[in-house]
């Protein structure tokens, strides 16, 4: 069975272009991995994975500096949660590493559409409510 894709919807949108931009490519990298993981290239998931890692950081270290820009109250602890999903991104990698069968690496995946999904539907969701209500200041 092929393994669920994401898409970017008009209500994940911050109205912020370069965020805005980077999670449809953080999205299309996730996409990209469930091809991979459907067509058995692990070869291809692993570079993959590589990529969607440091698209990661390069987000986290743009978007924090929004965060701070605007004068956001909880900058330090969205920060911190960064953090801690890029730790379960290395996690979820390595395990991919060590899979060899279909089923195994699409609970891989699923691990991933989980990270993306605390970010940018949870975490990032909350910014937007913020700067809907006090007006960005960035
Ligand atoms: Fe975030
Ligand atoms: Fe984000």
């Amino acid at each position: 069975m092929a393994l669920k894709r994401l898409s970017f919807l008009s209500s994940f949108a911050l109205g912020i272009a370069e965020i805005d931009d980077d999670h449809r490519r953080l999205i299309d990298l996730s996409n990209d991995i469930a091809d991979a993981i459907d067509g058995g290239d692990f070869a291809s998931c692993d570079s993959l994975f590589a990529t969607f890692m440091a698209e990661c950081r390069a987000h986290f270290v743009r978007e924090e500096l929004h965060l701070k820009a605007s004068g956001y109250p909880e900058a330090a602890a969205h920060a911190f949660e960064h953090q801690e999903l890029l730790r379960r991104a290395v996690e979820t990698r390595e395990y991919c590493r060590q899979q060899v069968l279909h089923a195994q690496a699409g609970d891989c995946y699923a691990k991933l559409v989980d990270f993306l999904v605390a970010d940018i539907l949870k975490a990032d969701i909350r910014f937007k409510s913020y700067i809907d209500v006090v007006g960005y200041r960035g």
